[in-house]
Parts: structure tokens; sequence; C-alpha cells
């Protein structure tokens, strides 16, 4: 059976009800504007001007909003630590190197990282901050609970940072030039990762248990998910592919392999054989993201998705008879389609709402406030 096209039934509810009323004036106007019907009888010319002052207030402030949103992410720049840590490259990538060489998975787990600290109050480290006696931080928030991991990996490239230029590089930008760095080691594309962020000096539970999606998230909720972070469905798509490389665990894909029907059988099946039934037993076994090379960044994970191949419920929504189909068809015949619609996901996600300035700290240790 046919998923139902949550976002698409959405649109042709709307679009059937303004056919309808297009045929009514009434209707029109009350949809169209703010004014009540009563108002509308009320139409003068004098409150023609004041529609008028009304809609230039409305104008004026929504370019402010713009300038200023455009004013926080000018200041990320990718030559932002030319002159103050030269050797800021070279250091990470001496201690990201051999980690990831080490276990390729902590690439995975350090560019799934940068997306949970980007959804929580923007990419500022909050996800870093360990909890502490009077202060609840992210990484026991549901999302992140025995599944957020790196963390000593990204402790080690600070480290190294910080040798090289003591108190100039913030954790934040640690996470984001590590994500492309991890990337690019496992075999996808490099891009120019602007920096200038600043660490935050708080954190937030409730906003990783509600901003971050859940596995059980349908296509519209995936949808609306990012679009509260200004990303769009076709970022939201591209940026899924980072389900190309890393592992899953069983609790977050058992109600897809025993209870859904748009999966492949004999997929599900071999899923089946080490993620048990039962809730609570397995919990914590691992199943590969991509079936065949979770530790490759290419466009694998959309071929799998053509096959009803996807391990989690949220990845197979991206290709279920609904908006987003020809998109991932799009990444399955062309990699380089992939990776470009990545790498501007990547960057725009990178933009969410920074510190910067003289806002919030360069964090000396990423775990704990200075
Ligand atoms: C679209 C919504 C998304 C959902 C619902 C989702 C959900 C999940 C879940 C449930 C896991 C497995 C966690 C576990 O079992 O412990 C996972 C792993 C992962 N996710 Fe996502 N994710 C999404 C988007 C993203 C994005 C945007 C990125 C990065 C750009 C990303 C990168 C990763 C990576 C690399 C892993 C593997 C991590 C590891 O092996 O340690 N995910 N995701």
């Amino acid at each position: 059976m046919r998923a139902m096209c949550t976002v698409s039934a959405f649109l042709a509810i709307n679009t059937a009800r303004q056919r309808r009323s297009s045929h009514h004036p009434a209707h029109k106007l009350a949809q169209g504007t703010t004014l009540s019907s009563q108002a509308a009888n009320r139409h003068t010319p004098h409150s023609d001007s004041i529609m008028a002052a009304r809609a230039t207030v409305i104008v004026f402030s929504l370019v402010l909003a713009l300038a200023f949103a455009g004013g926080a992410s000018a200041k990320l720049s990718a030559g932002f630590y030319s002159r103050s840590c030269p050797g800021m490259l070279a250091a990470v990538r001496s201690a990201l190197h051999p980690a990831i060489a080490k276990e390729r998975r902590v690439g995975a787990s350090i560019v799934r990282l940068f997306f949970h600290d980007c959804f929580v109050q923007g990419c500022d480290a909050s996800l870093l901050l360990d909890d502490a006696p009077g202060f609840q931080g992210e990484k026991n928030a549901t999302p992140n609970k025995n599944s957020a991991r790196g963390f000593e990996v990204i402790d080690a490239v600070k480290a190294a940072v910080e040798k090289a230029c003591p108190g100039v590089v913030s954790c934040a930008d640690v996470l984001a030039i590590a994500a492309e760095e991890s990337v690019v080691f496992l075999g996808g594309p490099s891009w120019e990762v602007k920096m200038g962020r600043r660490d935050s000096t708080t954190a937030s539970f409730n906003g990783a248990n509600n901003d971050i999606p859940p596995p059980t998230s349908g296509l519209a909720n995936l949808t609306s998910l990012f679009a509260a972070k200004g990303l769009s469905q076709k970022d939201m798509v591209a940026l899924s592919g980072a389900h190309t490389i890393g592992q899953a665990r069983c609790t977050n894909f058992r109600d897809h392999i025993y209870n859904e029907t748009d999966i492949d059988a004999g997929f599900a099946r071999s899923r089946q054989s080490n993620c048990p039934r039962t809730a609570g037993s397995g919990d914590n076994n691992l199943a590969p993201l991509d079936l065949q090379t979770p530790t490759v960044f290419e466009n694998a994970y959309y071929k799998n998705l053509v096959q009803k191949r996807g391990l989690l419920h949220s990845d197979q929504e991206l290709f279920n008879g609904c908006a987003t189909d020809a998109q991932v068809q799009g990444y399955v015949g062309s990699q380089e389609a992939f990776f470009k619609d990545f790498v501007e996901g990547m960057i725009k996600m990178g933009d969410v709402t920074p510190l910067t300035g003289s806002s919030g700290q360069i964090r000396k240790n990423c775990r704990r406030m200075n």
C-alpha cells in the first residue's frame, strides 16, 4: 500500500480550499488579509492609509530582521583564524586523522554531533557541555543519551588547537571543522568552513528533546523541524545523506523492521537477526545505516532507499511515493549532485544562529564553561 503523503495531502487540501473560496469574494478577502468581514464592510480611504502604514512597518521590520540575521552569519568567514591561528587546520588534522583511522565510525559520530549541536540553540557547542551540579546539559536528552559519541575525539582536537593557539578557537568552530574534515576523510566532498562562532554558556535539554527530529518522524514532521531552523526540504533530503555513514541502535529501527510494510522483506529479516522483537532486549545492538559501506561517504544511502532498504522509518520516508522521491532518484543518478547539495546544506546548517562578536566565550575545555 502506498504511504499517505502528508505534505502533499496538506497542500492538496489547501489548494482545494483556495479553489473553492476563489468563487466566493468574501472568503477570498478573509483568506488573503487579516481583515475581518466586519472591517471589510467598513472599508474607507482612511482605513486604506492605516493599512498602508501597517504594511510599511511590517516590511521595514522584515528588512531589519533579515539584515540582522544576515549580519550574524556574515561575521562567519572562511579566513577567520588566518592571522590569529594559522596552524589551526594542521592541529585539527593531527588529532582527528589518527582517531578516525583507528575507528572509522567516529568520523560519522562527529558529523552527527555537529547536526545535534546546530539544531539546539544554533551552532554554539552547547551539546559539548557536561552535566554538572545545578546544570543540565543536552547529553542526556533522548536523541543523545547512549547515542551521541565522539566527545573524547573533540576533546583531543581542541587540546591540539589550544596547544597551537591558546584561547583563540571556539569549540563550536572546532566541531564545525572536525565535521567537514571527517566527511573528507571518509571519501566525501570538502568545502570551505566558515568560522567565527563563539561558545555558549547555556544549553537546552528541552531544545534537544524537541528540536532534533526523532527517527519515527514522517516526511511532514521532518520537513517542519528543518524549516524551523531555516533549512528547506531539499536541504533536509541532502543532509540526510549523512546516513551513508555510521550506525544505529536496534531501539531506533525495531518498529520499522518488524511492523512496517515500506521495507524490503529480505532486508527486514536480516536486520531482525540482530535486533530482537521485544523492547528492552538488545536495544543497543548496532546495525549500519548504509548496509554495504557504512564507513565510506558516497551516495549509497539513496541507492538503498529506492530498494526499500532504509534502516530508519524516517530514512524510508524520503522515498515513499511522496514529494521527495524525485530528489532521491536524482542523487542515485548523480553522486555529484548529492555532494553539491550536501555541502550547501552543511554550510546553511553551520549558519544557524551562531554566537558572534563578544557574545558567549571561547571555552578552554569544551565540556565546561570557563
Ligand atoms: C532527517 C532527520 C534525521 C533523523 C530522524 C536522524 C536520526 C538518527 C538516528 C536515530 C541515528 C542513530 C542513533 C542511535 O541509534 O544511537 C542517527 C545516526 C546518525 N545520524 Fe542522523 N538523523 C537525521 C538527520 C541527520 C543529519 C542531518 C545528519 C548530519 C548531517 C545526520 C548524521 C548522522 C550520522 C553520521 C549518524 C551515525 C552516527 C554514529 O555512527 O555514531 N543525521 N540519526
